[in-house]
């Protein structure tokens, strides 16, 4: 039996990854999710404000005592100034990102959240030199200025494609929320742009609120199993549509619901919570949890089950996704008539 697969035209040993979380930012960390079983591993996104803001600092110590006596040279530090680039090629996170690449023998995939276009591209280059097998781009985008028509969201995540396309040779994922009115269409987009691969979805994080401090509260939760229904109906309408790689990330808690994201059509299936739940060793059972339910349904292979819950390609899409939502309603109006009929 073979549990390989292919994910932005790299070879996997099988398809659970690592998505981009917190176990990536120590090289222990990376080590112990190889040593899991995982097929690839996200790094954690490089966020380009927090590398401005390391850049600055390092400027402010560098520039400290430019005011000072002039013979007084010993106050500079003797670090040179360097270029910006510089100072973001010897960052915290490339070095992490090299030595990652180095101690693993599985993919490496880079993550960036850039905030300018030449944010995106010169780190995606830096990412790539730094070993990177393929980056993913975290496009973290809430469109939180009311005037900004949706049109200019859709062009915002193109560009940064094509932009960072044009400055890599390694391959390139887009990370997306959900939120856009034609879905499948953004994809599709994208996909025509040259997307490798879609991942789907990122999570925004909202602020819960603390109604005794009347304050909000930032928080970041773990995700449940329910909230991989949503990416795996989008994978399931792409399935066979678009060229690019699938990954399913979200609600990823057992061995099923890998089998679920996989049945849908994901070639790829990602998990951040259910690995910061149980522990790195979870994809273990997760990988094992795979092969024994292949075995009882006697696939050999990924690609002999990949996709057979997808959404045929020779039906109309919208039609389809209408008759699973009367049918839904219908099923749960049914199951509910009894508690309708007592409440009345
Ligand atoms: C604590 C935490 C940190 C995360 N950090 C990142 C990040 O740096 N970049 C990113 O693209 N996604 C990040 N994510 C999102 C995950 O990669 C993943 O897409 C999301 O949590 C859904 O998958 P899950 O249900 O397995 O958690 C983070 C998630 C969590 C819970």
């Amino acid at each position: 039996m073979s549990l390989e697969t292919k994910y932005l035209g790299l070879k996997l040993r099988n398809p659970i990854v690592a998505s981009a979380g917190p176990l990536q930012q120590t090289l222990a960390g990376v080590k112990s999710l190889a040593d899991a079983g995982v097929g690839a591993i996200v790094m954690y996104s490089l966020m380009e404000e927090q590398i401005r803001a390391e850049q600055a600092r390092q400027i402010a110590v560098e520039q400290s005592g430019a005011d000072a006596f002039a013979e007084a040279l010993s106050y500079f530090p003797s670090v040179p100034i360097r270029a910006p680039g510089a100072d973001a090629a010897s960052s915290a996170y490339l070095r992490l990102l090299e030595n990652s690449a180095k101690a693993v023998d599985i993919p490496v995939i880079g993550s960036l959240n850039g905030a300018t276009m030449g944010g995106w591209i010169s780190f995606a280059k830096q990412m790539q030199d730094a070993g990177a097998s393929a980056l993913e781009l975290n496009v973290y985008y809430v469109p939180g200025d009311l005037r900004i028509p949706s049109e200019e969201v859709e062009n915002l995540h193109l560009e940064v494609l094509v932009g960072v396309k044009d400055a890599v040779s390694i391959p390139v994922a887009v990370k997306l929320a959900p939120y856009f009115s034609s879905f499948g269409e953004m994809a599709a987009q994208l996909d025509r742009h040259g997307a490798d691969g879609l991942v789907l979805f990122n999570r925004f994080f909202q602020p819960d609120v603390d109604v005794e401090s009347l304050q909000l509260e930032p928080t970041v939760e773990l995700s449940t199993q329910f909230s991989g229904r949503l990416p795996r109906t989008w994978i399931s309408a792409l399935y066979g549509r678009v060229r690019a790689s699938l990954a399913g990330t979200s609600g990823v808690e057992t061995s099923e619901d890998v089998v679920k994201y996989l049945l849908a059509g994901a070639d790829v299936v990602m998990t951040t919570s259910s690995l910061l739940k149980y522990g790195p060793s979870h994809a273990t059972k997760l990988i094992s949890g795979l092969e024994q339910w292949m075995l009882r349904k006697g696939f050999g292979s990924l690609d002999d089950f990949r996709g057979l819950l997808a959404v045929p390609t020779d039906v109309d899409g919208a039609a389809y996704e209408r008759q699973g939502y009367v049918a839904a309603l219908t099923k749960a109006r049914s199951s509910y008539e009894d508690f309708a009929v007592s409440n009345s």
